[in-house]
């Protein structure tokens, strides 16, 4: 799950210097420096409030933080190598903490709509442990009536006996970390998969006939070039998967690359922010000349319908999220909230208090309808009508001046449909997002 923003930002126009570092993904908000301790009690008073919220999608995220070694440029919550009695423990205390949530007040009897298993890399437990994992998740919320369960996996590990259970299981969405189809790039990241990697685990994937397929590339990565990055995509064309997302490297500060960067390690520095989004949009071209939908900021669907990505949109439309495990987030009754981010820290939390939730952010009405219409920017538009019934507030009102600005720059249109991202602002819509901010979140940072 992603979920950095870049802070550099000065949010009183568009016209602030692109971030050379830092984050730039933004995928929640207030920014995470409004969170605190001090609103753990509004998460637990959300939790233990038993007002209906049937009506409310509810989601699912677990977060399994072992891959096989550190990619380089990877800033999500991992650790490399880790021995079996480790991931056992991580699985047992992970069912432990779901169980517990199962239990509370406005969680019990609801049906789970979407689940997302992420990582790190889910694929790197053995398949007696995804079956454990799986089968747990499902004593506890049963899962027939999720529209959508996702797993990531990488190209090493998408094996045969892996791959069945998560068929058998129920999987319908499983999500490849492909990156480029370049050996050398690949291995200048720290990636342990090669291209012949990527081949078998996606001829074994297409053998078990998940409904959704999502191919995972990066733009920027070290020692790519034009070339690289297009011969990798014409390939992943040639594939022909459900989904394509093309992920712009970003290089925040707890990075190997960041630090490599900063002590003149790196021969051949990363594209900067101008040509990345040059080559998204090319691809974005390329993807449509092939029959490919334009689903967000940085995904392609071949078919719009059954290629929907259920995770992301409800999210972004004010579901329930429970997430469990270290580090991970969660969205709850208009309240987000982070567990410890150490994995003893978290161990120890569950351990002796049943949850290791760290700090929280209650968000007010305005808050979330914010947060609900920046996100819906990331997917291309955001419906007056939605925000209407909902909210009770006109899109074009409310957000009068900034949606001029942005109307100025060519980045999108305001009809009395609602707000619509041209090419150009999807292209960058991470970027002017804190415009719309509440004034006290626009300088805020996300950590
Ligand atoms: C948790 S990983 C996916 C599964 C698996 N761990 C893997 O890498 O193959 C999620 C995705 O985040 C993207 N990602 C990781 N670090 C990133 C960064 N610094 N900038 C942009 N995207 C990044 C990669 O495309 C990766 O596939
Ligand atoms: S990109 Fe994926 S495999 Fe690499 S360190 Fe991050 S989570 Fe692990």
């Amino acid at each position: 799950m992603t979920t950095s923003a870049h802070s550099d930002l000065d949010c009183s126009g568009c016209d602030a210097p692109e971030p050379i570092e830092g984050n730039y993904f933004v995928s929640s908000y207030p920014p995470f420096s409004c969170w605190s301790k001090e609103q753990l009690g509004a998460a637990e008073q959300a939790l233990q409030h038993s007002a209906a919220r049937d009506e409310i999608p509810l989601g699912l995220y677990l977060h399994i933080p072992f891959c096989a070694e550190r990619c380089h440029y990877c800033y999500y919550r991992s650790y490399a190598k880790p021995t079996r009695d480790q991931t056992d423990e991580y699985i047992d205390t992970l069912l432990t903490e779901l169980t517990n949530y199962s239990q509370a007040p406005a969680v019990a009897g609801r049906a789970v709509d979407f689940v997302y298993f992420g990582g790190g890399t889910p694929s790197l437990l053995s398949a007696a442990q995804i079956q454990r994992l799986l089968d747990g998740v499902k004593h506890v919320f049963p899962l027939d009536t999720a529209r959508e369960v996702c797993f990531e996996c990488a190209p090493q590990s998408a094996t045969d006996d892996r791959l069945r259970v998560l068929r058998d299981a129920g999987v319908t969405r499983i999500s490849l970390g492909v990156q480029q189809l370049n050996d050398d790039v690949l291995a200048k990241s720290g990636r342990i998969h090669r291209v012949a990697d990527v081949e078998r685990a996606w001829s074994q994937i297409a053998l078990h006939g998940f409904p959704v397929v999502n191919l995972d590339l990066m733009a920027g990565l070290v020692g790519e070039t034009d070339e690289t990055f297009f011969a990798s995509l014409a390939r992943i064309l040639e594939m022909g998967s459900m989904c394509v997302t093309i992920y712009l490297l970003e290089i925040p500060a707890n990075t190997p690359l960041f630090h490599a960067l900063q002590e003149h390690k790196v021969e051949q520095p990363p594209a900067d922010w101008d040509m990345k989004r040059a080559r998204l949009r090319r691809a974005f071209e390329q993807l449509e000349q092939r029959g490919y939908t334009i689903r967000s900021a940085y995904a392609a669907v071949r078919d719009p319908e059954r290629g929907r990505f259920v995770y992301q949109e409800a999210q972004y439309h004010g579901a329930d999220l429970l997430g469990v495990g270290v580090s991970s987030f969660s969205y709850f009754g208009g309240v987000h909230y982070q567990n410890q981010a150490s994995l003893d820290r978290y161990l120890h939390s569950v351990d002796e208090q049943g949850h290791a939730r760290l700090r929280a952010c209650e968000l007010s009405d305005e808050e979330q309808m914010v947060r609900e219409f920046i996100l819906q920017l990331k997917l291309g538009g955001a419906r007056a009508a939605t925000f209407r019934d909902k909210f009770g507030v006109s899109l074009a009102e409310r957000f009068a001046a900034p949606l001029s600005e942005c109307a100025q720059h060519g980045w999108l249109t305001v009809d009395e449909e609602g707000v619509r991202l041209t090419r150009e602002g999807l292209l960058r819509v991470d970027r002017f997002l804190p415009t719309f901010y509440l004034p006290q979140h626009r300088n805020r940072t996300y950590w």
